[in-house]
């Protein structure tokens, strides 16, 4: 039998994870030695009660935060201790991000919000215009292509979020809560899109609060005080 190369069968691999904030009152510990693999091409969700620390995993395996301690791998690159500079290339080559508050640019069109981290991440603006209709149209938005977030529906806004994690065909699909702004009809809209994108190969670690969405992932884990737990 060949022997498994590991570096193309894992996505994420976080060893040991702390990060703790400074807070008037008292520190917050928010990562308390986290635990986390995942393999290329699964679904994982994470669940856990507010403030376990589920955002913070996130914003630490994309970069966007420090560890204070432990190592975090994405498709066999270390990304704890790099510089900015190498973070930001890392995050458009390999990081698609959906926040829990959406973060979409409010003076301009739907399109534009996905043709511009395009632009960012290095396409050509016709390529990135294709790509951006094209994920319009997968996400049911075609026809509010020329409009602005503020006049889309919270379930729009939410797709459009979607569409803005894929736009540059990240290796990694984070989720922060993708289906919380909506109600379980759009809820399940969004797990069944996430699941096609899974049937597509796409990895893909998702937040959520929902025992039902939970369960349309491949694994569930429980983060509990700063930890992942196993479920
Ligand atoms: N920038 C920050 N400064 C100080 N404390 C923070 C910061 N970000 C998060 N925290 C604290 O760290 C802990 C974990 O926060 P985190 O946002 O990761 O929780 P969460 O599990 O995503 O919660 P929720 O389900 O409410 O979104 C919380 O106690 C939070 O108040
Ligand atoms: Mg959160």
């Amino acid at each position: 039998m060949p022997a498994t190369d590991v570096t193309t069968t894992v996505a994420v691999q976080v060893r040991g994870a702390r990060r703790t904030f400074t807070a008037e009152l008292a520190p917050v510990r928010a990562l308390r030695g986290v635990d986390l693999d995942v393999r290329r091409g699964e679904f994982v969700a994470v669940m856990g009660p507010s403030g376990c620390g589920k955002s913070t995993l996130l914003n630490v395996i994309a970069g966007l935060e420090p560890v204070d301690e432990g190592s975090v791998e994405v498709a066999g690159e270390r990304v704890d201790g790099r510089d900015e500079d190498w973070l930001a290339r890392f995050r458009r080559h390999h990081i698609g991000f959906v926040f829990q508050f959406f973060n979409l640019l409010d003076g301009v069109s739907a399109l534009d919000n996905l043709v511009m981290p395009g632009v960012l991440g290095g396409m050509k603006r016709r390529a990135a215009e294709s790509r951006a209709r094209d994920l319009l149209d997968l996400l049911g938005l075609a026809d509010r292509a020329n409009q602005v977030p503020a006049v889309l529906s919270g379930g729009q806004r939410q797709r459009l979020a979607i569409a803005r994690g894929l736009v540059n065909e990240p290796t990694l699909l984070l989720a922060d809560e993708p289906t919380g702004a909506l109600d379980s009809e759009g809820g399940l809209e969004v797990l069944e899109l996430f699941r096609r994108l899974h049937d597509d190969g796409q990895t893909i670690i998702m937040v959520t609060h929902s025992p039902d969405v939970a369960a349309g992932a491949d694994r569930a884990v429980r983060m509990r005080d700063g930890k992942v737990e196993p479920v």
